[in-house]
């Protein structure tokens, strides 16, 4: 398995551009199956998990043809996605148990052929991402469905309009209501919905194929059910972990940094966190330049909660800015039940951070020390490089293709700003 060699200490400087938002691209691969007609869809990113989603699509019988001179997938290619032949409502084990978001197929192959068997979802290792809400969504939309040996298959004949009154405002299963509720007869109508930037990317990708979707970005979202849907033109929206990331990264470097697509409205919450950091934003449209010294005071508080709150997904970033700094920081992790496995191979670094439930407070210290650290999730193995670009000497971070689920070449990215970062092949 792949590894990063890091020499820590080097500030940055450059520029970076945000490549479309991995959440948003997800769902919205898996609405192309509500449609026959071709869908264009831009700016496709080369993460792992849009890779393996791509192949999921494929299996079911659904074109995907790469708009490059070699017909290969480039990062942030166009590809042109024909769902017209789908034939297959099935996704296997080997499949599914790859990535969370194979369940979000669900909700779109029922919307298409009425029927599903799906396979349990995969995903990080964050949390049981139990799919209780997914099913509850789905039975009252007049769906029957049967769980055995990880297996669910599903009859949905009898599909109809319902209300859905979700007991936790869940990315997926909002969305995969909305998806399972397009081409449905009658009126769907989600309370307590989730709010996420890429739920209205969904919904805003949907009507542009002819669905009748309101009030997504909102807690309650109806779907008036239509019977067939268009082709489209589409652009995903960038994608606002990684431009946290990178505002981040810039901070515990210190530089100069410009990130294009940075939408401020999707991180408001970031910026207001780090308002207080020590450093100079200016934000011009969906552009912010960053310019810092990279040693902070540490922010005393951060609490994870459903959007608009501060991002779960951004939590193991801002807690390895926290790890360097005066002061100390309480970070309390809402959202999943085991997302700190990041913090025991920060302390080997030298970080200062003890762990209770969900809650972690760290210490700032002057300076972090280069280790070997394991990856063990997407942002848990990010925030390991963040530490590893501000630590003296050497860090090696192991399994970097949990990092390749979201990311895409991040030591790229990160070369050409500045830093000392390699990846060491190791097939
Ligand atoms: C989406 O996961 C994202 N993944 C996650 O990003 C993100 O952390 C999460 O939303 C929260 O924002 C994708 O969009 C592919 P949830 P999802 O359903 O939909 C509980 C990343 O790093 N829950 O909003 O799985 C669940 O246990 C990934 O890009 C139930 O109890 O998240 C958790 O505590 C990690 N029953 C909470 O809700 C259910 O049926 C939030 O989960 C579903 C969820």
């Amino acid at each position: 398995m792949d590894k990063f060699i890091i020499n820590g200490g080097k500030s940055l400087c450059g520029e970076v551009e945000i490549t479309s938002a991995k959440n948003a691209y997800l769902p919205i691969l898996a609405g192309c199956i509500l449609s026959k007609k071709p869908i264009l869809l831009h700016k496709c990113p080369k993460y792992n998990d849009v890779i393996n989603m791509l192949k999921i699509l494929k299996s079911l019988g659904a074109k995907i043809t790469p708009q490059t001179n070699d017909g290969k997938l480039h990062n942030s290619c166009d590809i042109l996605v024909d769902c017209s032949q789908l034939s297959v409502h099935t996704i296997p084990h080997e499949l599914a148990s790859v990535l969370r978001s194979s369940i979000f197929m669900l909700g779109s192959i029922l919307g298409r052929f009425k029927k599903a068997r799906v396979a349990y979802p995969g995903g990080c290792e964050i949390g049981a991402r139990p799919i209780d809400l997914h099913i509850k969504g789905l039975k009252n939309l007049n769906v029957e469905i049967s769980d055995k040996h990880g297996i669910l298959s599903c009859e949905g004949k009898n599909m109809k309009g319902g209300v859905v009154n979700l007991d936790f405002p869940s990315v997926g299963a909002t969305e995969n209501i909305m998806l399972a509720a397009v081409l449905t007869k009658g009126t769907t109508k989600i309370f307590n919905a989730a709010k996420e930037p890429e739920i209205v990317d969904l919904a805003n990708f949907l009507n542009t194929l002819g669905a009748k979707i309101s009030g997504a970005g909102t807690s309650d979202i109806i779907i008036e059910g239509v019977s067939e849907l268009n082709g489209c033109e589409y652009t995903p929206i960038p994608d606002r972990i990684i431009a946290g990331t990178y505002l981040i990264a810039g901070l515990i470097c210190g530089g100069d940094i410009t990130i294009r697509g940075f939408i401020p409205q999707h991180n408001q919450v970031l910026l207001e966190k780090l308002k207080d950091v020590n450093s100079k934003m200016e934000i011009c449209g969906d552009t912010l330049h960053l310019v810092s010294n990279g040693y902070h005071n540490c922010i005393s508080k951060i609490e994870t909660s459903p959007y608009p709150g501060f991002p779960t997904d951004l939590q193991a970033q801002i807690l390895a800015l926290q790890t360097i700094g005066k002061g100390t920081s309480i970070i309390i992790e809402n959202l999943f039940e085991t997302r700190f496995k990041h913090v025991p191979e920060l302390v080997k670094m030298g970080a200062q951070i003890t762990v209770k439930d969900r809650t972690a407070i760290v210490n700032g210290v002057e300076k972090l020390y280069g280790a070997s650290v394991n990856a063990t999730d997407l942002r848990g193995g990010v925030s390991l490089v963040l530490a590893g670009l501000v630590a003296e000497g050497y860090t090696t971070v192991n399994n970097v293709f949990h990092i390749d689920r979201g990311y895409y070449q991040l030591e790229n990215d990160l070369s050409k700003l500045g830093a000392d970062i390699k990846r060491i092949k190791n097939n």
